[in-house]
């Protein structure tokens, strides 16, 4: 199914967000065929920082060759590129940016539908909200808003009334790239459309969940935001609760976008507030002395934490999220370790790190993203020895495509499609922030720990009683 025709107004599409994800993506989303018959793209910030649109066609040109999965070259570039426009907005002058949108509506024809998408500071999610209200262009459109989504309970509060005095929560997609993960989003499959998992998938099976979001990167030149930020909000709230969310939710009654995020809300419902004792906030050698950061600064760069769901299917199961910046690796992954068989009859004992290694589902959910189940099997030979053994689906060994659409690709056509399902909603954020409250208001101490390193251990290893924190490699 292809969206109605539209007009996609970039607001911040000079900025970072635009240039690495959403200019290549609308071009590769366009080189699919799977952009509107008729559309056209209109950049738009304020005035200082305004382009005519032959330079903005030449910066998209720049993004795509820099971050993009195809080159801006050839017949779809040519078309993709005529389809770009730029008109400044401020508060006190929208007219450029009126008058974009109504010449690419004219050129357009008929009464193609305006989807707006906020790549702007969450500093200025508020007026430039306001600003499409006052102007009239909000009438009929649907509008993307970027992340985080406030910074507490109360300003997110008071975000979703800013944004609902404009739009109706049916016109709102408040994006969080993860769930237009491919990976993520197979975990529904995973889950629903198997015999084989769902029965086991529970506290009677599942001793603990893990979800590990290290990075190597770090700051990115991002200082500004991240200093305001740090990584809980930017990951733990934004990204690693959700992914919980659809680690953990009940079978829905269908697939429907309300009945999916009826589930998620009910995990998030069930989650208890986060106990500060639990929560290890760390910040890596050398961040104060990153340009833009103050010589004292507190943000943590690293967050570890051990959530419950109180609920009858994850009662008693730890669920140990952990994210940091400049750490030993790149990861996206879900483990989900089982417990032990009530009765030991192997003479052997497992000792050591292949004993953590064993009995548990690893699901990889970096693009592409992997499965394996790991278990324990015998040594051929002739003694009964025991090691570590695997099952692996890597996406290129079942599928032709190893790599579909990226998150944010793939969550562009959907708020195209009016499709809400992967994106969050009000109610789900602000339980999220709920339970963030009592760490938001007595956080730990930051500590220190090396870049490259795995974060502030041990203090992170106390986190998980009994057992071993530790990243399945591949
Ligand atoms: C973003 C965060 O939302 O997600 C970044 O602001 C982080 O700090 C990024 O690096 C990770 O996402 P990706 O696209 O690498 O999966």
């Amino acid at each position: 199914r292809r969206p109605d025709d539209h007009v996609v107004v970039i607001f911040g599409a000079t900025g970072d967000l635009a240039k690495r994800k959403l200019l290549p993506g609308l071009f590769h989303l366009a080189r699919a065929g799977l952009l509107p018959e008729r559309y056209r793209v209109v950049g738009s910030a304020p005035a200082q920082f305004a382009l005519d649109d032959d330079d903005f066609r030449r910066h998209a040109r720049d993004a795509v060759a820099a971050f993009g999965l195809c080159e801006p070259t050839g017949e779809a570039w040519r078309t993709f590129e005529a389809s770009l426009s730029f008109g400044s907005a401020d508060p006190d002058d929208p007219g450029p940016l009126l008058a974009k949108v109504r010449a690419a509506e004219d050129a357009i024809g008929g009464r193609p539908r305006r989807l707006f998408h906020l790549a702007v500071p969450p500093a200025a999610f508020g007026s430039v909200i306001k600003l499409l209200g006052e102007t009239g262009l909000s009438e009929g459109s649907r509008v993307i808003v970027e992340k985080p989504f406030g910074t507490d309970l109360a300003s997110a509060r008071a975000l979703n009334d800013t944004v609902h005095a404009v739009f109706d929560e049916s016109r709102v997609f408040r994006i969080d790239h993860f769930l237009g993960k491919e990976s993520v989003d197979n975990i529904l499959a995973l889950r629903f459309a198997n015999g084989l998992l769902e029965p086991v998938w529970n506290r009677d099976h599942i001793s603990h969940v893990q979800i590990d979001v290290p990075e190597t990167l770090g700051l990115e030149g991002r200082a500004h935001f991240y200093e305001e930020t740090g990584a809980f909000r930017d990951m733990v709230v934004t990204h690693l609760i959700q992914v919980l969310g659809t680690v953990a939710m009940e079978p829905p009654v269908s697939l429907d976008a309300q009945r999916l995020r009826d589930e998620k809300a009910k995990v998030f419902e069930a989650l208890r507030p986060v106990d500060p004792a639990h929560v290890v906030r760390g910040q890596y050698e050398g961040y104060r002395d990153e340009p833009g950061v103050a010589p004292d600064s507190q943000t943590e760069t690293f967050a570890a934490l051990r959530l419950e769901v109180d609920n009858w299917r994850w009662a008693g199961v730890p669920f140990l999220l952990r994210t940091g910046k400049r750490l030993a690796q790149q990861r996206q992954v879900i483990t989900l370790g089982f417990r032990e068989p009530p009765l030991r009859m192997f003479p052997t004992e497992i000792a050591g790190r292949d004993k953590d290694r064993a009995d548990e589902i690893v699901i990889d959910f970096a693009d592409p993203g992997w499965i394996a189940v790991r278990f324990l099997a015998k040594k051929p030979g002739p003694a009964m020895d025991l090691a570590p053994a695997e099952m692996t689906f890597r996406y290129e060994d079942s599928f032709r495509l190893s790599h579909g659409l990226e998150g944010y690709e793939r969550l562009i056509l959907d708020a195209m499609l009016g499709d809400q399902s992967l994106f969050t909603r009000s109610d789900g954020i602000e339980r999220i922030w709920e339970i963030s409250a009592p760490l938001l208001k007595s956080p730990p101490q930051t500590q220190p720990y090396a870049p490259g390193s795995w974060g502030p251990e041990p203090a992170v290893g106390e986190l998980v009683a009994p057992g071993h924190w530790y990243l399945p490699d591949h």
